[in-house]
């Protein structure tokens, strides 16, 4: 599945909820009104639709939100799709989630196919946990994970960097995820939504970050990949790697491998875009078959636009209307 630009289409995300058991300040305004279910797919129609991307050559799915694991009934899509493993066809089935669910859920993740897991936690100290995610516990968050690692899951965490917030803890980040075995990823904040507050006021640009980590650390090359949008360095002194997304100060829709489908059916062919396609209509539409959905998905791609152009000033509108939770990130 090519889009105009030659890049192959083998990831999706696909957000099964908006619905989220906290409120981080970049992601979700303190207000949100979240859809009502029955404008939902039910686990079903989604695990449909995932199968009419595996057939067009996708190979990776990813299960993000809101957040996830909330969504009632989810192990069952998780199952269902762990399933397409066996069969062939998908390589990766993963999730982005921040923890919470993680003590209940870690083993059946792992006995469904999961075996990365991608977590949220964008500081180890639980005020500032707290003040972020308007009211999480990071205890929580923390059990979540520590569950994940015994459940047999790799485990990478998801910093988001926020000026004033979190910034004097990545070298106490580094070296606890370093000690626990934990890859890290740092993410620049993007302008969809708003969140009721300035972002610009939220924004560090990871160029800068990284230069103050390479004060303390040795970062080494790395050739990692994972099909996502980070580029990886080894931590010489912990041996685990730290990733960068970058889409502000680096931007890497050249080589952009994914879309985007909502838990109402959706297609969003970009992040940073409002194009979208309907979905929901032709898979309950009884005279469209497999081959017509995948049509339908087909030509959606072939509208994929080149890629995103956020943008962060004060005052300045977000970029994208929709909240981060709506698709999932
Ligand atoms: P890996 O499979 O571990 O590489 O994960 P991932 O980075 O693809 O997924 P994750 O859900 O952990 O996302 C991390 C951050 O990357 C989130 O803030 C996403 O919004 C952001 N992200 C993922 N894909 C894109 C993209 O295509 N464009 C932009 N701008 N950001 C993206
Ligand atoms: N900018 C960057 N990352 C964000 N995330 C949520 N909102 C934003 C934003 N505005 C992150 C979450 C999660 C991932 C899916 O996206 O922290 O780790
Ligand atoms: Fe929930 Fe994740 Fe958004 Fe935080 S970033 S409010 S945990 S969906």
């Amino acid at each position: 599945m090519l889009d105009p630009f030659a890049r192959r289409i083998s990831y999706l995300r696909v957000s099964v909820t908006d619905r989220c058991d906290l409120r981080c300040v970049y992601c979700m305004a303190e207000d949100m009104t979240f859809l009502p279910k029955k404008d939902l797919l039910t686990l079903e129609e989604l695990d449909r639709l995932c199968g009419a991307f595996v057939d067009l050559g996708v190979d990776k799915i990813r299960l993000t939100g809101g957040e996830p694991l909330v969504r009632r009934g989810v192990m069952q899509l998780f199952q269902s799709l762990g399933s397409r493993i066996s069969e062939g066809g998908l390589k990766e089935l993963t999730v982005t989630t921040n923890g919470t669910q993680l003590p209940k859920m870690a083993d059946d993740l792992f006995k469904a196919g999961v075996r990365r897991i991608n977590v949220s936690m964008d500081t180890l100290d639980p005020t500032t946990f707290a003040n972020v995610t308007r009211w999480g516990k990071l205890d929580q968050t923390l059990d979540g994970i520590f569950a994940a690692k015994a459940a047999g899951l790799a485990v990478k965490i998801n910093a988001v960097a926020l000026k004033g917030v979190n910034e004097h803890e990545y070298d106490r980040m580094i070296a606890w995820c370093g000690e626990h075995g934990f890859d890290l990823t740092l993410i620049e904040t993007m302008p969809l939504g708003d969140i009721n507050e300035d972002r610009t006021d939220q924004y560090l640009p990871l160029s800068e970050v990284r230069r103050r980590i390479a004060r303390n650390w040795t970062l080494l090359p790395s050739s990692h990949a994972t099909g996502g949008p980070a580029r990886y360095e080894t931590v010489q002194e912990t041996g685990r790697r730290i990733g960068f997304i970058t889409p502000m100060t680096h931007n890497f829709c050249e080589s952009c491998n994914r879309v985007r489908l909502t838990c109402t059916g959706t297609l969003y062919m970009c992040l940073g875009q409002e194009d979208a396609a309907d979905l929901r209509a032709p898979l309950r539409d009884p005279s469209v078959d497999d081959a017509g959905l995948r049509d339908t998905i087909l030509s959606a791609i072939a509208r994929k636009p080149k890629g995103h152009d956020f943008v962060i000033g004060r005052a300045q509108a977000p970029s994208v209307g929709r909240h981060m939770s709506v698709t999932g990130g």
